[in-house]
């Protein structure tokens, strides 16, 4: 006789993963798994207009309680895309079927999370200075990362150039779509030229490195030129490194060969170390259960400034 008294199974965690590209990142699927999901279900090639119908077939089928263990994470490659969908998602919910949201397209807000909140505590460390008034330089700003590191350092009042090495106009676009999405104030410059590069290097405090993996945008010789600057920080991990000197494992170390002997440099694995724990914390925080949560780049933000206090 079977036993009818046997208690049913907890329901699995179950993530549903959206991405508008043709595949979803592995490096995102992994983090899911290992944040505790346990059932993870990419769909690809998703546009904007089949978000609202998706969300509302993923959070009815499992009851009040189930929608604590559902999930939906956003993918792609377009970082503005990326927060339409998250907003998308959240106004199709309907409570109390109303489940967790996480964006994170191509890495780029727990990426530039990291890197802006590592540049902030290593100005505040190193020099007891805020990032609010800065000249800041985003070499490679006109990509994923690049773009939200420009929005997060112009929303605390930093004066940031986006550079383009391809052309001004490329910058330019970015700098204003970025700029009325979010009411901020940044500029589209060139460094498509050996002397606009070294112009741009000669006015910057802060330099950001977010250009295509494994491409040098700063030489040494281009650093020579870089005579106000504190802090270069390098998203790229793969050879050779984005900015000369600035070595993968840096994390505040001091940079050879610039003119002010105080430089300091952030490497890719200090970013990544800080990128791959915001991004663990905002997977927890949608599986803690309680309210949902909708997790976008303030809210990375807002983890990566966390975990850069909790460092030594
Ligand atoms: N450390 C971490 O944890 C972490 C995590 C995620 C990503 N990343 C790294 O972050 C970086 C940025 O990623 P992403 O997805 O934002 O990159 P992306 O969008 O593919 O590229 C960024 C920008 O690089 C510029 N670029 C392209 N080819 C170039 C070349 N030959 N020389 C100089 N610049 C060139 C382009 O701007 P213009 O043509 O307008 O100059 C492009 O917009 C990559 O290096 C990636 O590996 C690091």
């Amino acid at each position: 006789m079977s036993d009818t008294t046997e208690k049913p199974a907890e329901r699995p965690y179950i993530l549903h993963m959206f991405t508008a590209t043709p595949q979803m990142s592995p490096f995102d699927v992994n983090m899911a798994a290992d944040a505790g999901y346990q059932v993870i279900v990419p769909y690809c090639s998703v546009d904007q207009g089949m978000i609202a119908n998706l969300t509302q077939d993923a959070i009815f089928s499992r009851g009040p309680k189930g929608v604590s263990r559902t999930g939906i994470f956003i993918g792609g490659r377009d970082v503005m895309l990326a927060a339409d969908m998250l907003d998308t998602a959240r106004r199709a919910m309907v409570p109390p079927f109303e489940v967790s949201v996480f964006a994170d397209p191509s890495g780029s807000y727990t990426t530039a999370a990291a890197l802006v909140a590592l540049v902030e505590r290593h100005l505040s460390k190193a020099y007891g200075m805020e990032l609010g008034g800065k000249r800041v330089l985003i070499l490679g700003g006109t990509g994923a990362v690049g773009r939200v590191a420009a929005a997060m350092a112009a929303s605390l009042g930093a004066d940031v150039s986006i550079a383009s090495h391809a052309e001004q106009a490329r910058a330019v676009r970015v700098s204003d779509e970025i700029n009325q999405r979010f009411g901020i104030v940044t500029k589209g410059i060139s460094t498509a030229t050996p002397d606009q590069l070294h112009a741009a290097l000669g006015e910057a405090e802060i330099v950001l490195a977010t250009a295509i993996a494994g491409v040098q945008v700063v030489s040494a010789a281009d650093l020579a030129h870089a005579k106000h600057l504190l802090i270069a920080a390098d998203v790229n991990a793969v050879p050779p490194e984005g900015i000369a000197g600035v070595n993968v494992m840096n994390d505040g170390k001091p940079i050879e060969g610039v003119p002010n002997a105080d430089a300091i440099g952030i490497g890719a694995l200090a970013i990544g170390n800080v990128k791959y724990q915001v991004e663990h914390r905002l997977f927890m925080r949608m599986r803690a259960g309680g309210k949902p949560v909708y997790l976008g780049f303030p809210q990375a933000f807002d983890e990566a400034r966390a975990v850069a206090a909790g460092l030594e």
